[in-house]
């Protein structure tokens, strides 16, 4: 088409396969406003240098600002014949402008446009995230707090392993999203480096600003070496590696649910507006969220391991490889950015069945420990304490009994150094209260780490 970017050299226009083949508009037209953006910051820098008189910059300006405008409201859209946004922009503004929108494109490749588009656009999206990010600190922070001294079973191997506050587990997942959150804005500031000016690879012999450009795209400063700039995917990638770290925290929150909803356990119920019946069983009610957000963890992973594949062993500076940056990119955020709402929604409307985790909290002997560590506070080594501790669940096995139902005889024939004073550690309240030190399960502990992730979640 007359449009291309490239033709000079070229006698035909390229063959229907090829042109399939290298046609990105239906992807990377979410770039459109960030290198719309762009130009206009561009604009300004070529009319700077002396190279656009004060009322082309004008008309320039002018234009893109309508184009922006345009893609906004869909009025403009890419064409058959656009081989990428960026051909599909500068065919717009030849369309607005005539022979004054070639000039646009002096000092510039589409090698640092892309790079540089592709870093607003994430900069810009990972602001949304880091917004629906907090929103679920909150809600994982508000259900903490409703359910605050209710004991549950904490769990290893997925057994009853020792009692611990429900809203101490809770919180636990709350630290790896404030985790996330960390590293999204630690990212940030690593990314907020421009790639304009490296133009092809090698910068411009133009004297046009890279600086300028990157302070008014809101970056810190240009990139130290160009061919780096064109070449460097670094900020992609830590980006799908940040958004699969959280794909995963968000599975293991997912099943978590899936576990406590289930029939078996009962330990928590979903609100209807947050959960899916079955087609056939009219008695379903179906934590599809849950599920959903660990079933969506693989895809983040893939997005991760295929862009690094790409990545590697390429050549510097640009090569066509880098266009399939773009999809991984695009699909982890967009798919993160649905599914978020929906986790915290069915957070925040959970509902914990305070008797069910109360009563399961102390069975399975998951108080041994404490038998054990009480042993030692009375000057057992731990080697026999542990053993102690285990005759007595043997003991409590055969007989059908728990822990805290065996007499005094029965203490002293298991070990005579089962005073009747051990019961004092049987309860799930005392256990708890035990566990006081620097993040420990102990109520005051609990209390303090809620405050402390309030306190993060409001800055964040
Ligand atoms: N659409 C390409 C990309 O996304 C940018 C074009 C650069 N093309 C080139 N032949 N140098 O990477």
């Amino acid at each position: 088409s007359q449009t291309r970017l490239w033709g000079g050299r070229f006698g035909g226009g390229p063959s229907p396969a090829m042109a399939a083949l290298s046609k990105s508009t239906d992807v990377d037209w979410r770039l459109a406003p960030y290198d719309l953006a762009s130009s206009r910051a561009h604009a300004r820098v070529l009319h700077r240098a002396g190279l656009l008189t004060s009322d082309e910059l004008d008309r320039m300006v002018g234009a893109l600002t309508e184009l922006s405008a345009e893609v906004a409201a869909g009025t403009f859209a890419p064409i058959e014949a656009d081989e990428d946004v960026h051909e599909a922009l500068e065919r717009g503004l030849l369309e607005k402008l005539g022979p004054l929108g070639g000039k646009l494109r002096a000092g510039r490749s589409r090698n640092d446009q892309v790079a540089t588009d592709l870093r607003l656009y994430l900069r810009h999206n990972v602001r949304a995230l880091v917004a629906e990010l907090s929103a679920l600190e909150f809600a994982l922070l508000g259900l903490a707090e409703r359910y605050q001294d209710v004991a549950a079973p904490g769990m290893t191997h997925l057994q009853h392993a020792q009692p611990v506050l429900i809203a101490h587990q809770l919180l636990a997942h709350a630290h790896a999203i404030a985790r996330d959150v960390d590293r999204l804005q630690d990212w940030d500031a690593r990314t907020a480096v421009s790639p304009l000016g490296a133009g092809a690879l090698a910068g411009s012999s133009l004297e046009l600003d890279p600086d300028a450009v990157a302070a008014e795209l809101g970056f810190d400063r240009a990139a130290d070496n160009s061919i780096d700039a064109v070449s460097d995917r670094d900020f992609a990638a830590e980006f799908c590696f940040a958004a699969a770290l959280l794909g995963v925290h968000l599975s293991r929150l997912g099943e978590e649910v899936v576990l406590w909803t289930s029939t078996e356990f009962g330990w928590a119920r979903l609100d209807d507006a947050w959960a899916t019946g079955s087609s056939i069983m009219p008695q379903k009610k179906n934590p599809d969220i849950a599920e959903l957000a660990r079933g969506k963890s693989g895809r983040f992973v893939g997005n991760l391991t295929g862009l690094l594949t790409m990545l590697k062993g390429l050549p510097l500076a640009y090569d066509r490889d880098l266009q399939e940056d773009k999809e991984p990119v695009f699909d982890s955020m967009e798919q993160l950015l649905l599914l978020l709402p929906a986790v915290t929604g069915m957070v925040a409307t959970l509902t914990l069945r305070r008797e069910i985790l109360e009563a399961a909290a102390p069975q399975g002997f998951a108080l041994a420990t404490d038998v054990a560590e009480w042993l030692v506070s009375n000057g057992v080594p731990f080697r026999s304490a542990h053993e102690i501790s285990g005759a007595m669940v043997s003991f409590c096995e055969e007989a059908g009994l728990e822990l805290d139902q065996l007499d005094d005889d029965q203490l002293a024939g298991i070990d005579e150094r089962l005073t009747p004073a051990v019961r004092s550690v049987l309860s799930v309240p005392g256990a708890l209260a035990a566990r006081k030190a620097r993040g420990g399960t102990a109520p005051e502990r609990v209390a303090e780490q809620l405050t402390a992730l309030e306190d993060l979640a409001v800055v964040h």
